[in-house]
């Protein structure tokens, strides 16, 4: 069974196609790539359609990261979906609960921000309307949150990873 993951921000331009497209580069370096699917979203309508935003494509480019994508909303099938939903911060996370139906849905969403454990922060920083070293510190968190969470899923899943996770 393939295990599908879906990571939610605002607009889904900036932070989750960064997590989606870093995931999917961790999951083809661990050999994963038929057990896991990523995907990504945005909590509003302001980007339906468009690529990733240029400063983040430049900011993940510079990591060796190509960002894919055109952003789209979270839906409510999403819960149907998907087994794991990742809020990139607490207001996506309030705004997911927000439609869940039950509890069963609310209990698939979790946040970005618990598994980047060696830079503990709760929320992954909107850096729409920032400068440069926000969307750089995007691609640094969302560097070591990804490995851990792919470490915990495949642990949880009992994959076999093919060669060690980059820390
Ligand atoms: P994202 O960043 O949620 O990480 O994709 C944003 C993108 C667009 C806007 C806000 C955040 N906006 O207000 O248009």
């Amino acid at each position: 069974m393939t295990y599908r993951l879906l990571f939610v921000c605002l607009g889904n331009i900036c932070r989750s196609p960064s997590a989606e497209n870093i995931m999917n580069h961790l999951i083809k370096q661990a050999g994963l790539q038929e057990h896991i699917f990523c995907d990504s979203a945005g909590t509003s309508d302001y980007h339906i359609g468009s690529s990733p935003d240029r400063r983040m494509t430049a900011a993940a480019a510079r990591r060796g990261i190509r960002l894919r994508g055109q952003a789209r909303q979270f839906q409510l099938e999403d819960f149907d979906k998907f087994e794991l939903i990742i809020a990139m911060d607490r207001q996506n996370y309030r705004d997911i609960l927000a439609i869940a139906p039950t509890e069963q849905e609310r209990q698939k969403v979790r946040l970005m921000g618990e598994f980047a454990v060696r830079q503990p922060v709760l929320d992954i920083p909107d850096p729409y309307y920032g400068g440069t070293e926000g969307f750089e510190r995007v691609i640094d968190l969302l560097l070591e949150a990804c490995s851990n969470l792919l470490a915990a899923i495949a642990q949880n899943q009992d994959l076999q990873v093919r060669s060690t996770l980059p820390k």
